[in-house]
Formats: C-alpha cells, structure tokens, sequence
C-alpha cells in the first residue's frame, strides 16, 4: 500500500518536482530507490581479489552508464534552446480558424536553434543554415514550426535529401568533414543547380549569424490557413527577429568558441535579456498561386523560390519571447521531437513534395531516436484543457498508458470526439480529391461478398456449423444490446442467417443496420442523416 493514503499511481514523481531537484532535497540510492552509504563503494572478494556479481550498486552503476546515449539527430545534431510564450497580439480569425490565432491566446513554447550538418560536438560558428523549430503547445494540441533561417532550400525533390546530407557528412574513406574536403559538398552542388538560391545566402553574410537571437526564421514551405468557413489561402510563416540581424565574418568565426551561439543565448536569458521574435504570415489566394505561375514561372510548392514580399506583403500575427533557460539539457532539448506533421486544425500542409516527405521522415525518426513513446515525454507532451485518450497502448516506456479505459474503441466505455470545424473534404479537396474519403463508410456492397458466401459457397453443412460457431461463441457475450446489433448486421447479408440466429441464441435482433449508429464508422445506410 502506498503510505499517507495515496494511491499508487500518485507515487510517480511529477516532471515539475523531478526538474527542479536540488543537492540538498535528495539522498544517494539505487535506481530501485535503497538509500547506500557511498558512490564508490565496491564489493571485492578480500583486499585484492576480484569483484562480485551480486553487487547490484556496481552493476546498477555501469549499465546506465553503457546506456546514456541516444542517437543524436541524423541532421541538426548540435543545437540549444530555451523554453518561452507566446502571444496572439494581432488576430488573423478572419484567415484561420487556429485556436492560437484568436484574440487574447498565449501559449507555452520551446525553441531549438541548431547547426545542420555537424555532429553534436561541433562549432556552432560553422557556415551553414540555422535551424529555428518551435513547439506552440496551444489548446488543441501541439502545433511545430520546425522552421530554418533562410526562406529557401537546396533542392526541391525530397528524394535528393538523403544525398544532399550525405556530402555534408564525413566522407566513407578518409572519414573527412566539409571542413578538409569540400569535393563532395561541390560536387552535389555542381550537379543540382536548382541549389545556387541557398547556396547564394549560405556563402553570404547570413552563412554565419551572429548568435541565435540575431536571425529570422522561415517556414519556407506553403502551408495553409483555413477559416470557419472552409475557405483557405496559402501561407508562408516568418519570425523576425526583434534583436535584428547580425553576421560574422569567416576569418572571425574561428577566434569564438565552438559554443559561442550556446553561450549567447543561455546567459542573454539567465541575465534578463529575453530575445522576441514576430511571428508574420505571407498569404495568397489559390488563384494568386496560379497567376504567380503563369506570369512569374514562381511555383509556390518549390522552395527553391521565394513569395516576392511587394506583391505578399507581411502580415503581423503575434509575438515570442524566451524567458526561461532549461534546467535539464538532455531532457528538455535533446529529447525534444519537433515534427513538421504537427499542425493544429486550420493549419494545413500544402502539396510542396518536401513538405510532404517531412511530414513522414520526422515522427519516424522520432520513433528511431527517442522511442515509441516519445510524445509521452514530458517536454514533448501536449498540454491541453481536455485529457487526451486514443488506442495508442503499450510499448516501451509506456508511462501514461491510458489507465483502465478499454484499449478499443468500445460501446460499453465510450470516449469523447469533438466534430471537425470544417469539412475535411473543402479544406484537402483542392489537391487531394477523392483519396479523403471516409474508408470506414459503410455502404450496401460491404454485404456482397459474405451473401455470395452464404447463398453460393457454404452448402448446408456449412452453414449448420457456421450458425453453431456463431452462437455459442456468443454465450460469452455479456451484453445483449451487442448481440441484438451483430444479428442486424447478419441481416444485412442473409435473413436466413439472422432469423437462425435468433433462433439458436433466443436474442431477438434488430431489423437491419439503417437505424444504427457505429461509433466511428459512418453508417452510408442510415435512413437519417443523423447517423
Ligand atoms: C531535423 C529530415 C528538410 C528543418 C531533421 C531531422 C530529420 C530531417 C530526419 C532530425 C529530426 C530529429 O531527430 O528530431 C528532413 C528531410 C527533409 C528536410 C527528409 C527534406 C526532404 C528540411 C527543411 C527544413 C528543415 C526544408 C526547413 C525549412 C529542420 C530543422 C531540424 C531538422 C529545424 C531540427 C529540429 C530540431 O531542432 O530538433 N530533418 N529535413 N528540414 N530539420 Fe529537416
């Protein structure tokens, strides 16, 4: 029994308690928690002789430490961050139904800036782009801007990205980074011109920015904004900096340290000199889009392009500010998942293939780098007025596994949905057509092929033993309600094999299924729009 009247489950420790531990509130023990009088102690057969196996301290000790490391980020693997808010001073409701867009929303973030193709060790001076992903944890879940410094990318095939970070790593033979060997950096570029837009800004000043507080950030993609009505614009995000912007010079950049940007930004927060940025939104009309095409050859699914800002100008929408250095690096940046997949409703992706690769290369990776249940960690999880359930169960690490709730979705302990603001198929039909449609539909040719099993494949013995299978696999069933349902669903396919039905149970089903509601299944057979 828990001691003071707690139950168990109050015996986890909270995230909050666990990150603001001191020196002088804790006491050394085992990681099962049994208090030992020493760090170093060893348990040794005599003076000199060898050590014990049943030395739990020692064992415990080691093979945590054999396990401290984590993948780090295939690409973006050095960086540093700082938790802050967000505010909504400037409401765009008329473009976008986004909780966080309406007048007077705040909310918590957490930023990363980062370097992207050095390990995690390397300079943070380095010429490269700078990456700028926020996690908003708004009221409907958490939306990511996994965002870069400059508005443009080297290529605008995702199939070319694997390659692409290839030559910025080490080569296989000499195990040389770009800063000995540029053959293979040049080589790429040599041979994908539609790269020299980035390549332009990277060799220019904004190649090495002065520190993280003194850049902007893009979302280079199109996104989408849509509103109450269903009606949308393309957008593209900026944060711009209100430090400005700043550079260094390449025959400088070595004389810093190779945390210099690190260093920066965590004393400007730990000194009270909290760095905000603007958050603005470009936005164009699908027909804009299409104009800005034919007469501008500027597609606005290549991010190769920039929107022209005379014609796009920007639109101010909110602000943010950080204002709290982490307390636990590992925890709170290093497993922290930033996913461009990550969008609130009114926030849509477009059809840029980048985007589009993105929004399955992130999670994914996630999944790799952090594990399974990486959303359950506490700086990746959302915090939103309601409590979240879904059928997502077990793994490893499974903390918050959803208590005792059933782990389908269940007639007997039902949970909650909330109706979709806008109609799914206004907002993705545009480019996605007819592939968002509901699957689960029920419609009258689902009974096709079990009719046809019944009346032409099953002869008599077969359908005796199907009747037998069926009921007496249902004497188990504790809720009548369940089998008055399946009988109507049998009707569906054979009134033959309802009324047997009926008659082998002794449970009277219902008439057929254009009176039922399914949870989470439209029923296309229903006689009222209700269900
Ligand atoms: C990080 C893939 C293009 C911005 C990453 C990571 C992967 C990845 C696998 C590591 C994520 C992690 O371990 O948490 C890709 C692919 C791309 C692509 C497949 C194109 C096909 C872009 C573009 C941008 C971008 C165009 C910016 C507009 C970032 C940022 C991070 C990142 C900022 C670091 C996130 C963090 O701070 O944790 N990318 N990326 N990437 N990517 Fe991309």
């Amino acid at each position: 029994h828990a001691p003071d009247g707690k139950k168990n489950g109050d015996l986890y420790r909270d995230y909050n308690d666990d990150r603001n531990a001191e020196s002088q509130d804790t006491l050394y023990c085992t990681s099962n928690g049994v208090p030992y009088p020493h760090s170093y102690e060893t348990q040794r057969v005599g003076e000199n002789g060898p050590l014990l196996l049943q030395d739990f301290h020692l064992v415990d000790l080691l093979s945590h430490f054999d396990r401290e490391r984590i993948p780090e980020r295939v690409v973006h693997a050095k960086g540093g961050g700082a938790h802050g808010y967000y505010q909504t001073t400037d409401p765009i409701d008329d473009l976008c139904i986004a909780d966080i867009f309406q007048p007077g929303k705040k909310c918590p973030i957490t930023v990363r800036f980062s370097t992207v193709g050095g390990e995690s060790g390397s300079h943070d001076c380095a010429r490269d782009p700078r990456g700028f992903s926020v996690k908003f944890r708004t009221d409907e879940g958490n939306w990511d801007m996994v965002a870069n410094n400059t508005p443009v990318f080297f290529l605008r095939d995702p199939a070319k990205f694997p390659h692409f970070i290839h030559t910025q790593k080490r080569d296989p033979a000499t195990h040389l980074s770009g800063a000995d060997d540029s053959t293979m950096f040049w080589d790429y570029l040599s041979q994908n011109p539609e790269s020299v837009h980035q390549v332009m800004i990277l060799m220019g000043d904004r190649g090495i920015p002065e520190n993280w507080r003194k850049m902007h950030g893009y979302s280079g993609h199109t996104m989408k904004l849509v509103n109450k009505n269903g009606d949308w614009v393309y957008t593209q995000f900026h944060f711009k900096s209100k430090q400005g912007t700043g550079f260094i010079p390449q025959e400088e950049s070595n004389s810093y340290s190779p945390d210099a940007h690190q260093k920066d930004l965590f004393y400007s927060i730990e000194n009270g000199d909290y760095p905000g940025w603007d958050v603005c939104v470009q936005t164009m009309t699908p027909k804009q889009a299409e104009e800005l095409w034919e007469k501008q050859k500027i597609n606005v699914f290549d991010l190769t392009h920039v929107w022209p800002h005379g014609q796009f100008p920007l639109r101010k929408v909110g602000e943010f500010y950080l204002n709290e250095n982490v307390k636990n690096y590992f925890a709170e940046i290093e497993q922290v998942t930033f996913n461009p997949a990550h969008m609130v409703p009114g926030i849509e992706p477009s059809a840029d293939p980048v985007l589009q690769s993105r929004l399955f290369s992130y999670p994914d990776t996630h999944r790799h780098r952090v594990g399974v249940n990486y959303q359950q960690l506490p700086v990746n999880a959302p915090r939103t007025p309601y409590r979240i359930a879904n059928f997502q169960r077990d793994g490893n690490m499974a903390f918050y596994n959803q208590g005792s709730r059933p782990a389908y979705l269940s007639s007997i302990q039902p949970i909650s949905f909330r109706n979709r603001s806008v109609d799914l198929d206004k907002t993705h039909g545009h480019f996605a057509g007819a592939a968002v449609t509901f699957l689960s539909e029920i419609r009258p040719e689902d009974f096709v092929a079990p009719r046809n099993l019944w009346e032409k494949v099953f002869d008599d013995g077969a359908k005796d033993r199907f009747i037998s299978n069926v009921s007496g696999h249902m004497k188990t069933c504790r809720k009548e309600e369940i089998i008055k349902r399946q009988i109507a669903i049998f009707r569906e396919v054979s009134e033959d094999i309802a009324s047997r039905l009926e008659k082998a149970t002794g449970v009277k089903g219902y008439d057929g299924i254009s009176g039922l509601r399914f949870l989470g299944s439209h029923n296309g057979m229903a006689k009222s729009d209700d269900l």
